[in-house]
């Protein structure tokens, strides 16, 4: 069928073209619908082989370790360092695009999520795929929180702000979270209830350097 539709739309570009030259630049546009783009993982994929090992390097990058030893700072220190940082952060806000795309699918049929078991809180994917698809705009919002956050840290690794990268991490952290307890694991209580924990210890310790800062 579809050898047939090719040159009747090819005459009909042809005899638009004769009326009008605006109308003839357009046409090769209408005349293929297929995206220019091609999935080719599901969300799955993009959080196992993109999202988690990019965020990873990014929490990793800063941290303060206390032992008996005392105290030991990490931060990136090297030009090389600070451009792993950089380019992971980069990934992480472009894979924001990647779980936005048209079509992208939750997970591919017979997906296990890590830890289904008889009692596993995780929906299957044909439930994630339908609350997907059911709010498609709602899935953009949690996309873009994580995006935005992403962003954020790739014009701080820039700028080789260890501490902004620190910052920005548990950021990250909680966009991860509230898409998981929005699509993954919606009925685990334990998780949620540490992630209202932790959204209000961050909310504490803001009010307490904001305070700080008025002081100075
Ligand atoms: C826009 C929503 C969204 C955001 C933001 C998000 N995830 Fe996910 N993630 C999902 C969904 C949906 C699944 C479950 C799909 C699946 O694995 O079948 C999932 C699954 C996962 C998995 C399990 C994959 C597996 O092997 O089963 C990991 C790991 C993961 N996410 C890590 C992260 C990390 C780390 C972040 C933040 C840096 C993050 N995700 C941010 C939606 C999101």
């Amino acid at each position: 069928m579809r050898r047939f539709l090719i040159p009747s739309a090819a005459a009909l570009f042809v005899a638009i073209c004769a009326t009008s030259l605006a109308q003839c630049n357009k046409a090769p546009a209408a005349a293929s619908a297929a995206p220019d783009y091609e999935l080719i993982g599901t969300v799955h994929d993009i959080m196992e082989g993109i999202v988690d090992p990019a965020s990873d390097v990014l929490f990793d990058a800063v941290a303060t370790d206390i032992t008996a030893a005392g105290v030991h700072e990490k931060r990136p220190q090297t030009d090389e360092e600070w451009t792993k940082v950089e380019s992971n952060a980069l990934m992480l806000a472009e894979a924001g695009n990647l779980l936005k795309m048209p079509g992208r699918k939750a997970a591919s049929p017979g997906d296990q999520t890590k830890s289904e078991g008889p009692d596993a809180p995780e929906l299957t994917p044909e439930e994630i795929q339908a609350k997907i698809d059911g709010d498609r705009g709602k899935w953009l919002k949690y996309a873009t929180t994580l995006q935005e956050q992403a962003r954020k840290t790739y014009d701080a690794a820039k700028r080789k702000d260890a501490d902004a990268v620190f910052a920005l991490g548990e950021d990250i952290d909680m966009a991860c979270e509230e898409c998981h307890l929005e699509y993954w694991y919606p009925n685990d209580k334990v998780a949620r209830a540490s992630h209202e924990q932790a959204k209000a210890d961050r909310e504490k310790e803001r009010q307490q350097k904001a305070a700080a800062q008025e002081k100075k």
